[in-house]
């Protein structure tokens, strides 16, 4: 793989698409508007958290936001995604996340505070591209047995909805989970930990 290969990757994540699951799968793509509020750009530099309003993410769907320079992926998990993540645990390398970067308050196997909302750093553990997401159910091209998840287009790893590695993939570990609380019902802190919020 090129270092070109990689670097296209990386730049995957400005282009931030977004699409909406239906009853049928994957029904189209739409970018909405959510709101967000940034930190100037030499405190972001800093590594300043970072507030982002999850009001306007529809079920299913996925935005990006960003914090350290890094894309993180904010997920509206419906309830069919939720039961889905039970079923393939034997398909994944670390379904507990024992040895993946993840703060002590989320849950262990959904991988967040709130079983509804994913919140993870949107870069690859092999080289580090940025996963696409791929939250369709038994796509043409990823096989019947695909209940939604992330394709990194790198070199071929494969992540469920909640960022966890499936086995023998070129990525050792889990999406990593951020830092990250709960301000009010719709407004995430990227950076701060919940107990601290
Ligand atoms: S960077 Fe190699 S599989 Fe993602």
């Amino acid at each position: 793989m090129s270092n070109d290969g990689v670097n296209a990757g990386r730049r995957r994540f400005l282009v931030a698409a977004t699409s909406v699951v239906g009853a049928a799968g994957a029904v189209g793509a739409a970018v909405p508007f959510v709101g967000s509020w940034f930190p100037s750009a030499k405190a972001k530099a800093a590594g300043a958290p970072v507030k982002f309003n999850i009001s306007k993410v529809e079920p299913g769907q996925q935005v990006i936001a960003e914090w350290r320079g890094q894309p993180v992926f904010v997920v509206r998990r419906t309830d069919e995604i939720l039961a889905n993540l039970g079923k393939i645990e034997d398909r994944l390398s670390d379904p507990e996340s024992k040895n993946s970067t993840q703060p002590a308050y989320v849950d262990p196997k959904l991988r967040s505070i709130k079983p509804q909302v994913l919140i993870v750093i949107g870069i690859c553990t092999h080289l580090g591209c940025s996963p696409t997401f791929r939250p369709e159910v038994a796509p043409a091209d990823l096989g019947k047995d695909w209940v939604g998840g992330y394709f990194c287009p790198c070199h071929g790893s494969h992540y469920d909805l909640a960022g966890r590695v499936y086995k023998s993939q070129p990525a050792p570990l889990n999406l990593a989970v951020p830092p990250h609380s709960y301000e009010s019902d719709d407004v995430i802190v990227i950076g701060v930990d919940q107990e601290k919020a």
